[in-house]
């Protein structure tokens, strides 16, 4: 039997350690039959030693997607590897040090212009710097940290993630009519880099631990990396719009 995304082309954002949900997507994605291309951002000799440890080390092509042009040439340099891309995962967040950890009143609006452009908008810029390359049935997915409620510490990121969340949205509604999905999955926390930038952090982790129904593993990205996997396999052929939670089912919850 084949695997859930065999002979499928993946362009994958996002990886910069071992532990970044978007290196166990990489990783399951391989495994599962699919050639992977990657994207880096800055520190690219970082993420080409990561990327080595992959079963099958990808190409990397470099990506700020907050740089118009990096946006524009993507479909050339993408095409130099595969010709089409039937999928596309958006594992992208960033916030400046003020945007964070509890200065939701102070912080400047240029800061907060950055992380809604790095975190937010980029959802819709990489899904149309990709569309040339996609055709009816491809698939875009990206990550979230549930936006329906002000949590402690997570500020302008949680602004930025409802404005993902609703950006997802639109973008089902624009890309449908081309027959492209665009779904999130909504993780529970884990030790990323990204996280680790968060100070207070640690208050999702214990509440986690604590509630999730179904237990919470902090150091585990493959439960997230299985449901982006999912959302670009012809399982969910007829879903878009959607945030699904892999997050032991603690938003089911009340207190
Ligand atoms: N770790 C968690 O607890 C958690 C929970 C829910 C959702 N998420 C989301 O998962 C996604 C991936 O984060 P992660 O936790 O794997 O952390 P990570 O630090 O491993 O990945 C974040 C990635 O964003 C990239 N990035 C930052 N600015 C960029 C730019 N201008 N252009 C291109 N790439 C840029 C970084 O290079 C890095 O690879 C993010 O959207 C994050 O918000 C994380």
């Amino acid at each position: 039997m084949g695997g859930l995304v065999e002979g499928k082309r993946l362009l994958v954002t996002g990886v910069i350690t071992d532990q970044s949900i978007a290196f166990s997507v990489a990783r399951l994605a391989q495994e599962q039959g699919a050639t992977v291309v990657l994207t880096g951002f800055g520190r690219l000799t970082l993420v080409e030693r990561i990327a080595r440890r992959l079963p099958d080390p990808p190409p990397i092509i470099e990506l700020d997607v907050t740089n118009a042009e990096h946006l524009e040439g993507l479909a050339d340099k993408i095409r130099e590897h595969v010709d089409g891309i039937d999928g596309v995962v958006h594992s992208i967040g960033f916030a400046p040090a003020s945007c964070l950890g509890g200065g939701f009143l102070d912080a400047p609006w240029d800061d907060v212009a950055t992380a809604l452009h790095v975190s937010t908008y980029s959802y819709k810029s990489l899904a149309t710097a990709c569309l040339p390359l996609m055709s009816p049935g491809g698939a875009v997915v990206g990550l979230t940290f549930d936006a329906t409620k002000a949590w402690p510490v997570y500020d302008w990121m949680g602004v930025a993630k409802a404005g993902l969340e609703s950006c997802n949205r639109y973008l089902a509604k624009y890309l449908g009519t081309k027959g492209i999905r665009t779904n999130l999955v909504a993780a529970g926390p884990l030790r990323t880099m990204a996280a680790r930038s968060i100070p207070g952090f640690d208050r999702f982790e214990d509440a986690w631990v604590e509630k999730a129904p179904l237990g919470w593993n902090l150091t585990d990205q493959e439960p997230a990396a299985r449901a982006c996997l999912a959302l670009m396999s012809e399982w969910f052929p007829a879903t878009t719009g959607e945030i699904v939670h892999v997050d032991g089912g603690f938003h089911a919850l009340g207190v």
